[in-house]
């Protein structure tokens, strides 16, 4: 317990040594108008939440001073008093004020914050967005498939359809920059949303505790100009049709390296480098089809429903470039 205390406390007073610190503890900059809108909200909730703090501590602190004991008797009472009309009212008033304020509030907020803009002359994209024990995997309208780093057009709605294999567990989809967690249910579909005019990389995080590697389950979205994007969706387009996509490599750093290590070297499975079955695509596609359960570990069937095509750009990719060790 007193670790604990001594733990809050410097960090507390890391925290207003240094503003950048503090800078960790408030929301990012929202880029998208939905992040925006749960920032105003927040930053409204917090104006009362730090004046009501405020009060109480300072009255706790001025009683504390005001009524202490002095010279007084040890258990002496001190003096009994039944009823004040204006203070109960003052106290049951302000609080419903307070938090019909902050109803009001959240409530006009709320529809920029839930629905989609509609299209405007640049039209939309729609993309699905499903939670995997351990990365994101995103299927464009024209079959592309990406992992890990969504590739999203500045200056357009981007709809998310969010979701999870039946045989998966329920992830969080949350890059804070662009708007709420919403969760990735197996067998379910939440939509959420975003529209970004800034070209840049936004980070995120899995939000759902959802295995031994939910922390390295990172997120990101990547928005490009509508020229640029549009360009990468048709290379991806005919690369993966062509199996010379990068998906391949996506796949192994996302899919299989956070597990088995980035060169292979092992990690919370067992080392791939140098394996013999990695050559093999028949095994490969076995293995990662149907996960395998052996006495020391369980791999999950992180490949289950694979189109071929996604199947080959792994297993070419690892015929070609085979994970060294190094
Ligand atoms: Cu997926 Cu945590």
């Amino acid at each position: 317990m007193r670790v604990l205390f001594l733990l809050v406390g410097s960090t507390l007073l890391a925290a207003i040594a240094a503003p950048a610190a503090l800078g960790q503890l408030t929301p990012v900059t929202p880029e998208s108008p939905n992040a925006d809108g749960i920032k105003d909200s927040y930053l409204f909730v917090s104006i009362f939440t730090l004046a009501i703090f405020v009060l109480v501590e300072g009255l706790l602190v001025a009683f504390v001073w005001r009524y202490r004991r002095r010279r007084r008797q040890r258990f002496e009472d001190g003096a009994q008093i039944h009823g004040a009309t204006n203070l109960e009212l003052m106290w049951t008033a302000f609080p419903v004020v307070v938090l019909f304020l902050i109803a009001v509030f959240v409530f006009v907020e709320l529809p920029g914050i839930k629905n989609v803009p509609a299209a405007g002359p640049r039209g939309e994209l729609e993309i699905r967005v499903i939670g995997r024990q351990f990365y994101w995997q995103f299927e464009y309208p024209n079959g592309v498939i990406a992992i890990d780093t969504l590739r999203a057009p500045a200056g357009v709605p981007v709809r998310l359809e969010v979701t999870a294999p039946d045989q998966d567990v329920i992830h969080s989809w949350w890059i804070p920059a662009l708007g709420g967690k919403i969760d990735a249910i197996p067998g379910r579909v939440n939509k959420t949303w975003f529209q970004v005019d800034r070209p840049g990389l936004y980070p995120g995080q899995c939000a759902e505790l959802c295995g031994v590697e939910h922390a390295r389950m990172l997120g990101a979205v990547e928005v490009l100009p509508e020229a640029e994007f549009a360009a990468w969706l048709d290379e991806r387009r005919a690369g993966q049709t062509a199996g010379t996509s990068e998906l391949g490599a996506e796949l192994w750093a996302g899919v299989c390296a956070k597990c088995h290590g980035l060169k292979g070297e092992g990690g919370i499975a067992k080392a791939l480098a140098g394996s013999a079955l990695l050559a093999d695509p028949q095994t490969v596609e076995t293995i990662v089809r149907n996960g395998r359960v052996t006495r020391r570990a369980t791999m999950p069937a992180v490949g289950a429903g694979w189109p071929a095509e996604q199947m080959d750009a792994l297993t070419t990719y690892l015929q070609e470039s085979p994970p060294s060790g190094e």
